[in-house]
């Protein structure tokens, strides 16, 4: 039997491998020792040849060495191969941001040992995750819903007050007031959003809609903004393709993608908004020619609260991409960005149209 070692309040076996396995190997190698002997012997007295003599040998220790080989590899593969796997999916899951990971012990309460215990821990660690995360969550998607309201009154009277007959620099603190409590409402709503969708508290409600009628309106709503820096836009759609989305988070995608595309492409700039398909699938693309980004920034946009451009950072909170992100996985869709700093970026949403089924989780 293996050592036996006081883990916590455990007492726990210290080894996977225990001397036991090693002498029955000593055993198994005597005895077949043992029938080499007995081999030789019997065929000597039934007077074999020299030849037969060394071929039955040579094929009896190879046929024990494979059997021993089989046996040892079936024991590394139990004891730690399976183990471990099982606990690099778990560990991968967790990183995932999948708090509900459970690894069953290897053995019963009797019988633990080091690895049993690491799995508890790995358990209890992640139980713990989970638990905070939940706090965390719970924490501020109720504090984001009170501050809503107080902010709500904040910017109706600041509007107000911009209404009233006051000198310059009083009109200039309330429109500051208005606009700062407009960007906060934004970003509060914005995060109320994402924290719902990452919670899964809203779950994509699918209809089958027009995207092109969609993408037409969406691009509508940035007429104004586009017009007021001076850029050209220019659009190439199909007349008409039906998508299986929830629509009202697909709006909050393309006006993402929109709005950062005027506001990343200087006066004079272009922006195209193209959309194809084939019976695979439809590609809608967003081109720019802004800005772009470098390589280091691409990597990091869809993180939350991610700002590349600081030139930038007053408008937006860095949400819009992380946002748009969850919203295509949660619809099974996915999204493409080739950028180069100094000439624009183009993204692209890649719609299957013979969509796999989407669990409300990610990929
Ligand atoms: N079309 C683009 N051209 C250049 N950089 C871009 C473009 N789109 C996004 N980025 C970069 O990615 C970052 C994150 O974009 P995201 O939309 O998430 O945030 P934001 O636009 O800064 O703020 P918000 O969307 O919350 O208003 C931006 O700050 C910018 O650095
Ligand atoms: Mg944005």
């Amino acid at each position: 039997m293996g050592k036996r070692r006081k883990i916590s309040e455990k007492t726990v076996r210290d080894s996977r491998f225990p001397p036991s396995l090693f002498i029955v190997y000593l055993v198994v190698l005597f005895l077949m020792a043992g029938i080499h002997t007995g081999l030789l012997v019997g065929m000597e007295k039934r007077g074999w040849g020299g030849l037969v003599q060394t071929v039955i040998p040579i094929l009896y220790w190879m046929a024990v060495a494979a059997g021993l080989t089989i046996f040892t590899r079936q024991q590394i593969r139990r004891t730690y191969e399976e183990p471990m796997h099982r606990l690099a999916e778990a560990a991968k899951k967790v990183s995932e941001g999948d708090f509900s990971v459970y690894i069953p012990p290897l053995h019963t309460s009797d019988k633990l040992d080091y690895l049993d215990i690491m799995l508890e821990d790995f358990n209890k660690m992640v139980g713990e995750l989970g638990s905070i995360e939940t706090l965390k969550t719970d924490f501020f998607s109720n504090v984001s819903h009170e501050i809503k309201t107080p902010l709500a009154v904040i910017q109706n009277n600041a509007e107000l007050l911009c209404r009233e007959e006051l000198s310059e620099k009083q009109k200039g603190y309330a429109e500051t007031i208005y606009w700062s409590s407009k960007r906060l409402a934004g970003l509060i709503s914005n995060l109320l959003k994402l924290n719902k969708l990452e919670k899964q508290s809203i779950l994509p409600e699918r209809t089958d809609y027009d995207l092109c009628a969609q993408l037409a309106e969406c691009a509508l709503l940035h007429e104004e903004a586009w017009e007021k820096q001076g850029l050209e836009f220019e659009a190439d759609m199909e007349d008409s393709v039906t998508i299986t989305a929830d629509s009202e988070l697909m709006e909050l995608v393309w006006n993402n993608l929109l709005s950062n595309a005027v506001k990343f492409t200087e006066q004079g700039g272009c922006i195209s908004l193209t959309e194809t398909s084939d019976e695979h699938e439809i590609r809608i693309s967003i081109k720019d020619t802004g800005c772009g980004m470098t390589e280091e920034t691409k990597k990091h946009i869809f993180e939350k609260f991610y700002q590349g451009d600081t030139s930038h950072a007053t408008a937006g909170n860095g949400l819009g991409l992380a946002l748009a992100l969850r919203i295509l996985q949660l619809n099974g869709f996915e999204i493409e960005v080739i950028s180069e700093p100094g000439k624009g970026s183009i993204f692209t949403v890649i719609i299957p149209k013979h969509k796999k089924e989407v669990s409300g989780s990610d990929e």
